[in-house]
């Protein structure tokens, strides 16, 4: 049992798109503490994305009951560039396209926001010089303009870059393209790895299991029809690996769940 205070706790969550009846999230639960990696599974429509959009204040979602505390305080109450502002990451918050605008420009007033100060331009590319280097990236890098012809290797690089930079206690990482190539996937893992500390918590949202080769979950849980059905330790996500997602529902099944 870990005694220290939760950094995340999601409690009896159930979530449902505005006009309709069915429910996506039913009853969501999961705690996450400083210095822990959770990975979470699914088949696909269990509910992994629209869980991460409900963590980053997406608007398209109706949260009917339970409730999220972000280091005690009620998440669902703040603006998404508040939640940012207390150390909540989530890559897709940010643009998919940013015509014209360079990477370093935006990064630099996303790092403002996050750190509410103002920091000059030949101040901050000094940093992100730091932060490219620390993730192997060239840094021609930052004078490119935001997510323009990215392929989806290079945007999840920029994601990578965006979470080094802003330095997040919970970083929410969803796989939602399953197309990346290895050399992408060890790029979004270096990153995890290069910022695993015993302050800062991640949450890998995939549905396959081969990011995993590379980070080293200290949970997985699975997650069936909206909520968690089973959960334990990095051997889960090769025994998911090895039976499939029907293991799982067949035993839920069989259970009377
Ligand atoms: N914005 C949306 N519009 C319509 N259906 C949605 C929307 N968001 C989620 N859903 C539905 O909710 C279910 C869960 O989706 P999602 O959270 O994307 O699952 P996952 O990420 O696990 O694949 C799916 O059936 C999906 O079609
Ligand atoms: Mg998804």
């Amino acid at each position: 049992m870990n005694e220290k205070k939760p950094l995340l706790e999601v409690r009896n969550l159930w979530v449902k798109l505005p006009d309709e009846e069915e429910f996506i999230l039913r009853g969501f639960e999961l705690t996450v503490h400083a210095g822990e990696v959770h990975a979470l599974m699914g088949p696909n429509g269990s509910g992994k994305s629209t869980l991460a959009k409900v963590l980053a204040g997406h608007p398209g979602y109706e949260v009917t009951e339970g409730e999220v505390l972000f280091n005690g305080e009620n998440l669902l109450e703040m603006e998404p560039d508040e939640r940012a502002r207390a150390g909540l990451f989530l890559a897709f918050q940010y643009p998919m396209e940013v015509p014209g605008v360079t990477i370093a420009n935006f990064l630099r007033l996303a790092y403002q926001r996050r750190f509410n100060k103002e920091v000059k331009y030949t101040e901050f590319y000094k940093i992100l010089l730091q932060h490219l280097k620390r993730l192997e990236m060239d840094a021609s890098f930052a004078a490119r303009p935001v997510n323009e012809g990215f392929s989806g290797g290079e945007k999840k690089r920029f994601e990578i870059v965006q979470m080094s930079l802003l330095e997040p206690t919970l970083a929410v990482l969803d796989e939602t393209d399953s197309g990346l190539d290895i050399d992408a996937l060890k790029v979004v893992a270096n990153g995890v790895n290069a910022m695993r500390s015993p302050e800062r918590a991640f949450l890998v949202i995939t549905h396959y299991q081969r990011i995993l080769n590379y980070i080293t979950p200290d949970y997985v849980h699975v997650m069936v029809d909206g909520r968690i059905v089973r959960s334990g330790d990095a051997r889960l996500a090769l025994e998911l690996e090895e039976k499939g997602y029907d293991w799982v529902r067949n035993e839920l099944a069989t259970a009377g769940a």
